[in-house]
């Protein structure tokens, strides 16, 4: 009863119980640790040198937050554990890495922002919310709002890709679907936004590198997806582990203060990445962890995640008088804020007691929306006819994903790869003809008696890619080209003279080379739990594809980066005369496949364009588009602009909407687009809006190579927006 009460006075006065915690309990709140603190056994992995961090028990009982949780029973005995011990009976928060699903997996993100479907995303998030709170999880560090242009970077994956249009609708998309109307409701998560900022152009594509940005390349290219997701009503948001421009993000006052406070309105609260305030001392702006202390509450940062220059330090910075402990309070205030919306006083135990997990967690209609979305996701890069398949054809599987579960992608660490079908077996049961499946990377794996097989096959599927584990965080490679010899695959099935269809399965895109010969490429990434069969799906022709590409596929590594919204050059590539142009001598500038590309069985021809301008703020475009085949589809139809004159110069196409229709059969459709001025809008390097008088070229197609264009004449300028 006592508790009862207890919370019940907190959840009032919030500032009183501020008064009443010690300053050591004050700062424990902003110190969030993994569940091995708490309980050694813990299935959840810590990893280096955090694993010693030199915490006594009462320190550790201090905590606010737990990073992680294995299962329910964790939670609830951790939970239990900390009330027992905590004098004010202050609840802990926990809080994972919900990326692409907790049991039921979902694909990864970069394969969700080619759905160009962001409704898909949220429905995705809401199921992986419900998943994971039965597990008493309450705050997701998700969405990664990072823009990715560089395919070296393992962390594309868990990125909505290249462009600032898109990842912000899915960035959106995902806080309101894991945060739905309400966080205090059961089945609903808090979302941090993450890594604030410019985590994605770090140099050279090597994780936790430098970042060097001009701020006019900030504001229009890589704030946009952050502010998207604190739009929708991220409650947490996470600063990254890079430099940004010689500052380290954690302890960086004018991205925090002035960036993320002021200008986007962010009232929420700011969590460090793992161990990142003593990171601070390695990048050598802080001299030892006092100092780094120091710089991070300063700076602005409340919970400091897997380090201990907080608990270790603050009080002696305190009393030094170099900290002010107003500034402490506000942050403590800030987490007991959280705790109160997502309603822990009244539950401490939110989801894992109330919510039936055997009911919920991997139920069949979680797993069929896993499949739903992952038909949309996969993009057909290449077709010359062969696809769809006809049941009868007689198929032979090779290469390492012939009969491999893992097809989760990375960042699924609650998801069971053994759940998974095969893509043998989804055939299999499809009722397709397999004659020959065997996993492989190289023509050598292969003998005689197995060629003997593969030769009885009408088509050989070379099922290739990148290990799960190639990709994701620390996972960055400088050579794109499928690994371990399975080019050679290629040479086998035209050694025997076979039609071949590759599906890949990969977490970036990759350098195909000669796999560019193959009759049919389909790109499926990490599909999740359904993948096997969403793929078999889309090969019988069951479901048409219908992703586009969020990521340019580059010819080599060589021409990274490689984005369709670049600026232009003064010596642009022009076909007749190529000498002193911007150009390499052996590879041409273009990608081998751009942006917004993916096919369909279908064939949409973008007939006609009109454009309606007499209104003074919108323009009006209409496009008729005819489905010329027998195939009922999807079509993601892309429209661009350019600001043709203007300074600074802006880049040579824009996103700026889509729409994802359905056409049946030989069917012709109007689409309407409206644009309003702000959608022609730039930012200056101070962030403010602006736009100048002039000609636009409005394109639109079923790529970022668009097909059909129209000049639009912009009577109106704006120096500052918000004025
Ligand atoms: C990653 C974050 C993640 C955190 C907690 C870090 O290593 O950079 O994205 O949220 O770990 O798991």
């Amino acid at each position: 009863l006592a508790r009862v009460l207890l919370r019940k006075v907190y959840k009032m006065n919030l500032k009183q119980l501020i008064k009443t915690l010690s300053i050591e309990e004050k700062i424990g709140q902003l110190m969030q640790l993994a569940p091995f603190f708490f309980k050694k056994d813990s299935k959840v992995e810590v990893i280096g040198s955090v694993r010693h961090l030199d915490l006594d028990e009462d320190e550790i009982f201090l905590a606010g937050s737990v990073l992680g949780i294995g299962n329910r029973e964790e939670m609830i005995s951790i939970q239990k554990k900390y009330l027992e011990k905590s004098r004010h009976k202050i609840p802990l928060v926990f809080m994972a890495d919900i990326i692409h699903g907790y049991e039921s997996i979902f694909p990864i993100p970069l394969a969700l922002a080619c759905s160009f479907n962001p409704s898909l995303v949220e429905q995705a998030s809401k199921v992986s919310a419900l998943e994971a709170q039965t597990a008493g999880i309450h705050v997701t560090f998700a969405p990664m709002a990072d823009v990715s242009r560089d395919p070296r970077w393992g962390r594309v994956m868990e990125s909505f890709g290249e462009d600032p249009y898109l990842a912000s609708l899915m960035s959106a998309a995902t806080v309101k679907g894991f945060q739905g109307s309400d966080i205090s409701k059961v089945g609903h998560l808090a979302s941090c936004v993450k890594h604030f900022a410019a985590y994605g152009a770090i140099e050279a594509g090597r994780d936790y590198n430098t970042v060097e940005m001009s701020m006019h390349q900030f504001y229009n290219v890589y704030a946009p997806p952050y502010e998207a997701a604190i739009k929708a009503g991220s409650h947490l948001a996470m600063m990254a582990f890079n430099t940004f421009n010689g500052i380290p993000c954690t302890v960086h006052d004018t991205l925090i203060q002035n960036i993320l406070k002021d200008e986007m309105h962010f009232k929420g609260l700011i969590i460090t990445d793992y161990d990142g305030l003593q990171q601070v001392v390695a990048h050598g702006v802080a001299e030892n962890r006092k100092e780094a202390a120091y710089q991070g509450i300063k700076a602005g940062i409340d919970i400091e995640m897997m380090s201990t220059t907080y608990i270790k330090h603050l009080k002696a910075l305190v009393e030094e008088g170099r900290v002010d402990i107003k500034i402490i309070d506000d942050a403590v205030m800030r987490v007991l804020e959280l705790k109160r919306k997502l309603g822990l006083f009244e539950d401490p135990y939110k989801g894992a007691s109330s919510l039936d997990r055997n009911k919920i967690v991997m139920c069949e209609s979680h797993l069929e929306l896993t499949k739903k979305i992952a038909h949309e996701c996969a993009v057909l890069l290449k077709n010359d006819g062969l696809l769809p398949i006809d049941k009868e054809v007689k198929l032979a599987l090779i290469g390492p994903y012939a009969n491999n579960q893992q097809t989760n992608g990375a960042w699924s660490w609650h998801g069971d790869t053994r759940k998974n079908k095969t893509l043998a077996e989804a055939f299999i049961k499809q009722q397709n003809k397999v004659v020959f499946y065997k996993n492989g990377h190289h023509i050598s794996d292969y003998h005689e008696d197995d060629i003997k097989e593969i030769s009885k096959a009408d088509i050989v599927i070379l099922c290739l890619g990148e290990y799960e584990r190639e990709t994701g965080e620390a996972k960055s490679k400088t050579k794109l080209n499928l690994p371990r010899g399975q080019e050679t695959l290629l040479e086998l099935a035209k050694l025997l003279n076979k039609k071949t269809i590759t599906i890949l399965f990969n977490g970036r895109p990759l350098v195909l080379n000669e796999m560019i010969t193959s009759n049919a490429i389909l790109e499926t990434w990490f599909l999740g739990s359904r993948a096997a069969d969403a793929i078999v799906d889309l090969l019988n022709g069951s479901v048409n594809p219908s992703g586009k590409l969020a990521m340019t596929f580059i010819q080599n590594e060589g021409q990274i980066p490689l984005y369709y919204n670049h600026l232009n050059t003064g010596r642009p590539y022009r076909d007749e005369y190529n000498e002193y142009v911007s150009k390499y001598l052996d590879v041409s500038n273009e990608p081998e496949f751009c942006f917004g590309h993916g096919l369909s069985y279908a064939n949409f021809i973008y007939q006609s364009m009109d454009l309606d301008d007499n209104f003074s703020n919108n323009y009006q475009v209409k496009v008729q588009i005819k489905n010329d085949s027998k195939f009922a589809g999807y079509e993601v139809v892309q429209l661009y602009i350019k600001d043709n004159v203007s300074r600074p110069v802006r880049p040579i196409k824009e996103l700026k909407a889509f729409q994802k229709v359905w056409f049946e059969a030989n069917e012709t459709k109007t689409i309407i687009f409206e644009l309003h001025q702000s959608d022609l809008l730039y930012k200056n390097e101070k962030g403010k809006p602006f736009l100048e008088a002039g000609f636009f070229t409005i394109s639109i197609g079923g790529s970022s190579q668009t097909k059909l264009s129209k000049q639009v004449y912009c009577k109106e300028e704006i120096d500052d927006y918000s004025k």
